[in-house]
């Protein structure tokens, strides 16, 4: 089975100036759609489970679904990463399940709300490297903390990463990538107005500017939703309320690759599909019930989203450019 640590997935991508989407899964539909799509356009996978998703699937069903994955596709390249891990012990329950990589969200406390120290984040990150590199796992840090920018929705904790503090972060905690906080967030509601390619919608000169400093670095960027307007009006056509949003366009993710970005976190994207094709076929078809009819067409318009951004991002077409990694291998390489 290739699990791959994602390390080896970002290290082909930097070697190949490409970016690799990470999908979050809750359950069987999500992971058909990505793996589906993976074959389809030969790109590898970064599948994630947040705490909410082991939570909501009692960790061991979803555990299965993503072995369940590899095992189906075992010539695409899989790392099972575990998203905004929040404490040193919830690292150790995804590694124990055998996830390949993890994050530590050290830029809150483990509440996952307040914001941490730059301290406070390095000492969690270095207690979770010096854990999770003997097995192989990869790491993910972030610093700053994600949230709106000017006309964005934010958490209200809104602290774009420092490029004059990464070098001393990296060199201090050994993370082999970095969420860095430019101007995104997450969930649907991130732009009041639609982004316009001619204005700065993003802190692009951070991403520019750690790329100088630190050219070997991963750097992710999360919030990275597009949020199709056409998905928002599919919904309320069928009985949603969503209020009028934008997400990140293509083009801004598109510019971030261009300078350095090698992970774009996607999650809401699948969200939106799932329900506007739920909301139309319940409308269109009043008599069913059956969940396989009308779960199947959701996870075609996953799939269909999903081949979208492998192929915008560039990772299509790099599932078979290398030998896929075992942890093994990676633990041979930190232990040098
Ligand atoms: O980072 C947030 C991801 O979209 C996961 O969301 O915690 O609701 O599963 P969740
Ligand atoms: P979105 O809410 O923009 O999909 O971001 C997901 C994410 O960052 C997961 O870590
Ligand atoms: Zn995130």
């Amino acid at each position: 089975m290739p699990l791959v640590p994602m390390k080896q997935i970002l290290d082909e991508a930097a070697k190949g100036g490409y970016g690799v989407p990470h999908f979050n899964v809750n359950n069987m539909e999500q992971a058909q759609a990505i793996m589906r799509a993976a074959e389809k356009v030969s790109s590898p996978v970064i599948m994630a489970a947040s705490r909410g998703a082991l939570k909501y699937s009692d960790l061991i069903y979803l555990k299965h679904i993503m072995f369940a994955s590899a095992e189906k596709y075992p010539r695409i390249p899989l790392a099972l990463h575990l998203d905004h891990g929040n404490s040193l012990e919830t690292i150790k329950t995804a590694i124990s399940l055998g996830f390949t990589s993890v994050m530590i969200d050290g830029s809150l406390k483990e509440d996952g709300k307040t914001p941490t120290s730059f301290e406070e984040n390095v000492a969690v990150t270095r207690q979770v490297v010096e854990y999770a590199h003997p097995f192989g796992v990869t790491v993910e840090g972030e610093l700053g903390c994600l949230g709106g920018i000017e006309d964005g929705v934010g958490s209200g904790h809104s602290k774009l990463t420092d490029p004059n503090q990464v070098e001393e972060f990296l060199k201090l905690t050994g993370v082999d990538a970095l969420a860095v906080a430019i101007g995104t967030s997450h969930g649907a509601y991130k732009f009041k107005i639609k982004p316009d390619p001619e204005k700065n919608l993003l802190a692009m000169d951070i991403i520019k500017s750690i790329h100088k400093k630190c050219p070997q670095l991963h750097m992710v960027m999360h919030g990275s939703s597009s949020v199709p307007s056409e998905l928002i009006a599919e919904i309320n056509k069928y009985g949603g309320k969503m209020a009028p949003t934008y997400g990140v366009p293509l083009w801004a993710i598109k510019e971030g690759i261009a300078a350095g970005v090698r992970k774009i976190n996607v999650d809401t994207d699948l969200r939106l599909a799932v329900t506007a094709t739920v909301r139309k076929y319940f409308h269109d078809n009043p008599d069913k019930f059956d969940p396989r009819d009308y779960l199947t067409p959701a996870r075609d318009a996953m799939q269909k989203i999903i081949e979208e951004r492998f192929v915008a991002f560039g990772s299509a077409g790099h599932a078979f450019d290398y030998k896929p990694m075992t942890l093994e291998d990676a633990k041979k390489f930190y232990r040098h």
